[in-house]
């Protein structure tokens, strides 16, 4: 305790490579850059098991091709957040296959304290926004509407509030005056696959500490 506040280490060091729960809605561009990163020797870790949470979302074709456990789980009866016997399925499911780390990648819901719970300063987001402008859904097209010079990605610590929670990695990108919702958001992509691979390297170095809202990385 520096000051009365708490030092959490998240990630000790010793623990081994990451292994990582990935959940997702869509596309799984961002799952496929930590497989990439993975297989480019730039991140040690194994993405152990990917579960969606729309029937047939591409992210899970993309685990099966790459040889991962990957399962449409019934989000039911919630439309927006993942809560009670469904929540209880997706922490089973994220257990069973060994997870220690959840990256949120894409997933569409909100999460709730059950799986927080159950992986403590250990579920990860990607929210595609300089936090904490532009919480919520299609962040890009709120930067665009409000009329932003500047957008970005951020890679956060979840906690009990909606993209609220310790930042670990952001990367900025430009607005540019002719841009579309789409041409936005693609220029954003593009740091989003790297800024997730670099927030998981992060953690499994074993370094990064969270103190307060404040995550900083020690010397090795
Ligand atoms: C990404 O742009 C991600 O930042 C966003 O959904 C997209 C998923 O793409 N997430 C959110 O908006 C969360 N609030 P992907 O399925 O290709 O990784």
């Amino acid at each position: 305790m520096i000051g009365g506040m708490e030092t959490i280490n998240p990630f000790p060091r010793g623990e081994g490579p990451l292994r990582i729960g990935v959940l997702g809605s869509g596309s799984g561009t961002n799952m496929q850059s930590i497989l990439d990163a993975i297989a480019a020797g730039s991140l040690d870790a194994r993405v152990v098991c990917v579960a969606a949470d729309v029937p047939g979302a591409k992210i899970l074709d993309r685990a099966r091709a790459a040889g991962i456990p990957a399962e449409y789980l019934d989000p039911a009866p919630w439309k927006t957040k993942l809560e009670g016997p469904a929540e209880a399925r997706y922490v089973e499911f994220l257990k069973s296959h060994g997870a220690e780390v959840v990256a949120l990648a894409g997933f569409m819901r909100i999460v709730k304290p059950g799986l927080l719970a159950a992986f403590p300063h250990r579920v990860l987001n990607i929210h595609p926004a300089l936090l904490p402008a532009f919480p919520g859904v299609a962040a890009w097209k709120q930067a665009l509407d409000h009329g932003a010079k500047v957008a970005g990605v951020t890679v956060h610590f979840v906690d009990a509030g909606t993209d609220t929670g310790p930042i670990i990695v952001q990367r900025a990108v430009p607005v540019l005056d002719d841009d579309t919702p789409e041409s936005l958001h693609a220029r954003i992509q593009v740091e989003e696959h790297k800024a997730y691979p670099e927030a998981l390297r992060l953690l499994g170095s074993g370094r990064l500490r969270i103190r307060g809202r404040r995550v900083f990385a020690v010397p090795s």
